[in-house]
């Protein structure tokens, strides 16, 4: 559902609170949720290709989910601010300007994108070429972040100039490690560096949206799979961080450990060490089921579309604009697909001018909104569908019920 705003009654109400808190200090704080209110001009995304580093994260409105240093305004305005929206949600900013029971309800919801990682402290954490490559096919780092870095349209020249505009210049030094790694391993177990990492052994191919473990302790959703650690990281970042972590990131929830040079030499060698590559096999794809009862549209906008793929593929009572997944954004044209509406899925996407309806079936018979759900499981196994791109994008998969859920009304007919 869309967000609904107060009446002029309660604005008036505000204008009160606003006058006696004296100074305008809660308008000054909360200017930028009162714009919200007003008509915003929106992000257009650029039909160009970026010619240069700057134009690359514009084209792509990496500040609509991070602060990116070096861009004015470093973050999107709040309309359009996934990010700073949420967490303005979070943390009752938004109090002011929307009924309590409201804001009450969408705090239980909103779980994704209240936080992304720091990207001003990059060029000390990860090495040129996992981000360029990374940017191109994005897997998981953290895996109980819940959101993951979206799959875009960026190529080996964009993600060149992305890297330069973050200055993320550091490679592999020929050198290797020379320390203990039995010794490291005995570090890792000692100060329990597992309380918040996996090290190769995360859940991620069974969580689903709506895990619980998307909730948990904050430390451990932002701690990343180290097993990614000798891809990402170079030696001398990897030797600094860990003597470290709060010179580089001074808001790091990692603990600094006061290791002596020694050791943080045995647990780099450790870190460092190859593990098995993941998947070994790809996992065999989900076959929805058709369930026997009757589907009505209120279950599948409750379960799914007007909760959950609303906020990107909105329609034209959210102020600002319809989303990424409709009128276009993070560097998409957008497919003009309205799925915060039951006439907007029979509608269907844009193509060529004209629009597709439903089902609109791939060449094997899946109907397209079902073979993009199933793309986005196979996602998160590293397998990227050439000609569907995974949804909920960026998120992770919803659960296989759901997608019999979906399956079965739009088999039905999509009824009421
Ligand atoms: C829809 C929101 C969204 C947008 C837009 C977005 N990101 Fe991200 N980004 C994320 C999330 C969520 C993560 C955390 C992923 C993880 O750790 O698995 C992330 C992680 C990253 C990381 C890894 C940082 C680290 O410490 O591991 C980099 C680098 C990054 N994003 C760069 C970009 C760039 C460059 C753009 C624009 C091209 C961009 N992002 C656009 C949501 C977004
Ligand atoms: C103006 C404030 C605002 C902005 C901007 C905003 N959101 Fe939301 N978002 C909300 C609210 C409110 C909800 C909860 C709606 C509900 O539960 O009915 C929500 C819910 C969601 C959800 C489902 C809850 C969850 O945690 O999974 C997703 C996904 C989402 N938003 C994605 C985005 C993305 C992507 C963007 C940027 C393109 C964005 N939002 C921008 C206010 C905002
Ligand atoms: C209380 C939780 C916690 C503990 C305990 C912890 N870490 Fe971390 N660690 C984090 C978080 C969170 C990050 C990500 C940085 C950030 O975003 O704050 C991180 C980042 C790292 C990184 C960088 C990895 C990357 O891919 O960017 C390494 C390496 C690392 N930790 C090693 C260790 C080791 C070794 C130990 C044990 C000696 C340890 N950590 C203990 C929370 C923790
Ligand atoms: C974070 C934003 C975001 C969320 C959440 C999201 N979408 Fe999308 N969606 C997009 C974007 C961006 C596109 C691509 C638009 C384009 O092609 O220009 C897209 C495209 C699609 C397409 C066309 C896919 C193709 O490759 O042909 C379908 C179908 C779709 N979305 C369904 C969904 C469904 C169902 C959900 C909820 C489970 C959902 N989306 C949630 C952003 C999102």
């Amino acid at each position: 559902m869309a967000p609904r705003f107060l009446s002029p009654a309660s604005l008036a109400g505000v204008a009160i609170l606003v006058a006696t808190a004296g100074g305008g200090f809660v308008l000054w704080r909360d200017a930028d949720v009162l714009a919200l209110r007003l008509p915003s001009q929106v992000l257009a995304p650029r039909q160009h290709a970026p010619g240069s580093p700057r134009e690359a994260v514009e084209h792509f409105q990496c500040n609509r989910c991070h602060v990116v240093p070096g861009l004015e305004p470093t973050s999107a305005r709040l309309s359009e601010n996934c990010v700073t929206c949420h967490q303005a949600i979070a943390t009752g900013r938004l109090d002011l300007w929307y009924r309590k029971a409201e804001i009450q309800r969408w705090n239980e919801h909103i779980t994704h994108l209240v936080r992304t990682p720091d990207l001003g402290s990059l060029s000390q954490r990860v090495k040129r070429s996992w981000l360029t490559s990374w940017l191109q096919a994005p897997h998981v780092v953290r895996p109980l972040y819940g959101a993951t870095m979206p799959r875009m349209k960026i190529g080996p020249r964009e993600a060149e100039l992305i890297a330069d505009f973050l200055a993320v210049t550091q490679e592999e030094s020929e050198e290797a490690a020379r320390g203990d790694a039995e010794a490291g391993r005995a570090l890792y177990a000692k100060h329990a560096c597992a309380s918040c990492h996996y090290r190769g052994d995360s859940p991620l191919a069974t969580l689903r949206y709506g895990s619980p473990e998307f909730r948990g302790p904050s430390a451990r959703r932002r701690a990343p799979d180290l097993r990614h650690v000798r891809s990402r990281m170079s030696l001398a970042q990897l030797r600094n961080w860990l003597s470290d972590p709060h010179r580089i990131l001074p808001d790091t929830e990692m603990p600094t450990f006061p290791f002596t040079p020694k050791e943080v030499e045995d647990l780099a060698t450790f870190l460092r060490e190859p593990l098995p590559e993941v998947p070994a096999e790809p996992r065999p794809r989900y076959r929805p089921r058709l369930l026997e009862r009757e589907v009505h549209y209120p279950e599948v906008a409750r379960k799914l579309s007007s909760h959950l793929c609303f906020h990107c593929h909105s329609d034209a009572r959210r102020p600002g604009d319809q989303g990424p997944g409709n009128s276009g954004g993070f560097g998409y044209d957008g497919a003009s697909l309205d799925l915060a509406t039951r006439a907007g899925l029979l509608r269907g996407i844009k193509r060529d001018g004209r629009f597709l309806g439903l089902p609109d079936r791939l060449e094997d018979g899946t109907p397209r909104l079902v073979a993009a759900l199933l793309a986005r499981h196979g996602e998160m196994d590293g397998q990227t569908h050439p000609a569907v791109l995974g949804m909920p994008l960026g998120l992770p998969p919803v659960p296989e019920e759901e997608i019999d859920l979906i399956s079965t009304w739009i088999e039905q007919g999509a009824p009421e």
